[in-house]
């Protein structure tokens, strides 16, 4: 008998072993199936998006800024209605977003939508006047846009007059920092006073996109709020039921406010 240990032995650790956290850079984000997150997301109009419509068209139609503005929707995926909330309101749209698949996708669904977003611009626009009047959206819309390639880490502070981030921070990262930072980062893009509203999944455990898992960190209400106070006044934050999506989350949440 040695006590040196055979260079061939294996060591087995039973129970459970934490996962390493997933970073933003972790993740091939190029690798993102627009098409696949579309169909699933998208393609129709649900229950819980048409309440977070409720929620923002109806805080824009309030928070107006005086005169036309710089809109920013950042990380937009294949989700055209957070721009479209910003319509009346804004000179030009940047669609911010890190996935060439998904600035692809948004560049080709601006010259030919597919038919799902007129149930998404009919919730915006009915009983609101200010989108009511606009006649294409989605043309106007196509007028207005950047497609623009970017990291929601590099924005550059103080550039927007009005904002929107959905499903964005808590879903790119399985780091509370990074989302925390991602969230104040977004608003700091903002001027002084501009209204935003952004939309969070409640404790998401991640999420698939065609074969594809994508990471998330796990946040509440109590998180959102933490992360946005320093930069953000007026904060509101709704919860929105929602739990026919897929498995592993506890509904969204809508928070609203302005930057300080
Ligand atoms: C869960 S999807 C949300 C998409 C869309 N906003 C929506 O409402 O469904 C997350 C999006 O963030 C983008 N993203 C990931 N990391 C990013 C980063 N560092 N900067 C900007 N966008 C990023 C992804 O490519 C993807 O489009």
């Amino acid at each position: 008998m040695t006590d040196e240990i055979d260079e061939e032995t294996v060591f087995t650790r039973t129970g459970t072993v934490p996962a390493p956290p997933v970073g933003n850079a972790d993740v091939n984000w190029d690798e993102f199936d627009s098409q696949a997150y579309f169909q699933h997301n998208y393609g129709e109009l649900r229950r819980d998006d048409a309440r977070i419509i409720e929620i923002i068209a109806n805080f824009f139609q309030t928070a107006i800024p005086k005169r036309l503005g710089r809109a920013i929707d950042v990380g937009s995926g294949t989700n055209l209605y957070p721009a479209l909330t910003m319509l009346p309101y804004s000179s030009r749209v940047t669609l911010f977003e890190r996935a060439f698949t998904n600035r692809a996708w948004l560049s080709h669904e601006l010259e030919e939508p597919n038919g799902s977003w007129k149930y998404f611009w009919d919730a915006i626009a009915s009983g609101r006047l200010p989108y009511a009047n606009i006649g294409d959206p989605i043309d106007v819309l196509h007028s207005r846009a950047d497609v623009t390639r970017g990291n929601i880490f590099s924005l550059e502070e103080d550039r927007y007059d009005m904002g929107t981030m959905f499903f964005v921070a808590e879903s790119i990262t399985t780091r509370i920092d990074e989302f925390e930072r991602a969230a104040r980062l977004f608003v700091n893009s903002l001027h002084r006073n501009a209204p935003f509203a952004a939309a969070f999944m409640r404790d998401s455990s991640g999420y698939l996109v065609g074969n594809q898992f994508f990471p998330a960190c796990s946040i509440t209400e109590v998180e959102v709020a933490r992360a946005l106070a320093p930069v953000a006044r007026n904060l509101h934050i709704e919860l929105v039921e929602s739990n026919d999506l897929r498995e592993g989350y506890g509904g969204m949440m809508v928070a609203t406010g302005r930057k300080k």
